[in-house]
């Protein structure tokens, strides 16, 4: 079956890299809940009134890969992201939902996607009419510069798959025809795997979700931005203690998360801020703490000039809950990838800027305001062009 067939009862298979990590067994759980009882979930999306070709948004199933060997609700039970009376209730469907091995990491990287692809291949049998969506959750790796990778044997010959696995996942799921979706900072989106990307009719939608204190950053950025008040000075201070905090501890797999929390201020200011300091005075910190678990809480002192430049300041604590707040946006940017790839898009889309923090693609809207402008306007545009290919069917 083509994308742009009628497709009202189609399911959505969700793929995702680190299925049982805190984020993706969030999903799950969410998954499962929606399936049983579609108001429990469909108010947290911002897509669930969206795309009606797409179908009941419920028609959704969730499989994957981890290198965890123990099973998804265990994972949820060591997570304590959701108490136990809000995951039990689904406990045989989350235990039936398809977790594939992770691939050995001995193997090269061309072994691991031929070996991915062959997942890719068993998910497409098991439901054949599924759109099926990639989702990178893998945790926060190294930085490695790939830019001068510019075809596939090249980079199948210089990166060590052991370093980045999400290569081998990223471009399975491109050759095999599959949507991406990078949550991670972990910079997948090389010109190799967009340029296969676009001869395989794949969108790819990222880097980097932007769910809590970054999320509210661009917000009041865009805000004082509009009334020309100028930033002095903005510190940011998180404590978390969940997994994914305690590997941002590792400097080297801190540093993307870390430059792309910073570079979106000043992109989206179009100054640095700092500057007549001579150096930045825009600093955040991560910091692992594991008494709060993934009920992560940040601070921000947001230093600003108004009027003869007199000096104001806003503080900001948000006591927030990193998966619950990342959860939802996996199934959102699901759903709009497979309506992307429906309208006949291809490779980056900057016009999902709205959902990362360091949106791949030329030109993304920086301001609140233009990234949502952003996003009507790209519902418009794939209302029109899938409403127009349905027509001739
Ligand atoms: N939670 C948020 O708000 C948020 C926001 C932005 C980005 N992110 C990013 O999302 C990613 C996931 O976050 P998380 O909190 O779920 O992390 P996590 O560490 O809890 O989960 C990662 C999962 O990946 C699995 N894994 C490791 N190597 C693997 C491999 N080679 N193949 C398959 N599975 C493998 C682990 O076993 C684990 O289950 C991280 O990169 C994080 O930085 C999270």
């Amino acid at each position: 079956m083509r994308d742009s067939d009628s497709s009202n009862n189609r399911q959505l298979l969700l793929l995702i890299a680190g299925a049982k990590g805190t984020v993706g067994s969030t999903v799950a759980v969410a998954v499962a809940a929606m399936k049983r009882n579609p108001q429990f979930i469909l108010p947290s999306l911002s897509t669930g009134r969206l795309f009606s070709y797409l179908g009941e948004p419920q028609a959704i199933s969730f499989g994957g890969w981890d290198a965890s060997g123990k099973n998804l609700c265990a994972s949820i039970k060591a997570h304590a992201v959701l108490p136990e009376h809000l995951w039990k209730p689904y406990e045989a469907e989350i235990d039936g939902m398809p977790i594939f091995e992770a691939p050995g990491p001995d193997s090269d990287l061309k072994r691991q996607v031929e070996r991915l692809i062959q997942d890719f291949q068993r998910f497409k049998s098991k439901l054949p009419d599924a759109h099926l969506v990639f989702v990178n959750l893998l945790p926060a790796n190294v930085q490695l510069d790939l830019s001068g990778c510019s075809d596939l044997p090249q980079l199948y010959a210089q990166v060590d798959s052991k370093v980045l696995p999400d290569l081998a996942y990223t471009l399975a799921a491109v050759l095999s025809g599959v949507p991406v979706v990078n949550f991670t900072p972990n910079i997948v989106e090389i010109q190799p795997i967009l340029e296969e990307a676009i001869k395989h009719g794949v969108p790819v939608a990222g880097r980097d979700g932007k769910t809590g204190q970054t999320y509210l950053k661009m917000v009041l950025a865009s805000a004082l931005k509009a009334r020309n008040l100028t930033i002095d000075g903005w510190y940011s201070l998180n404590i978390l203690g969940n997994a994914d905090g305690e590997n941002l501890m590792n400097p080297a797999r801190a540093e993307g998360k870390l430059s792309h929390k910073t570079d979106l201020l000043d992109n989206l200011l179009g100054y640095q801020v700092g500057q007549r300091y001579g150096a930045s005075s825009h600093k955040v910190h991560i910091d692992y703490y594991p008494p709060r678990g993934d009920a992560k809480e940040a601070w921000d002192t947001i230093d600003f000039q108004g009027m003869f430049g007199l000096p104001m300041s806003i503080r900001l604590n948000l006591l927030g809950r990193d998966s619950i707040l990342a959860a939802p946006l996996i199934i959102d940017l699901a759903r709009w990838n497979t309506v992307l790839k429906m309208a006949g898009r291809v490779g980056p889309v900057p016009e999902l800027a709205f959902f990362f923090k360091k949106t791949v693609g030329d030109n993304p809207p920086l301001t609140f305001q233009d990234q949502i402008a952003g996003l009507q306007k790209l519902v418009r545009e794939c209302d029109e062009k899938i409403l127009a290919i349905q027509s001739k069917f």
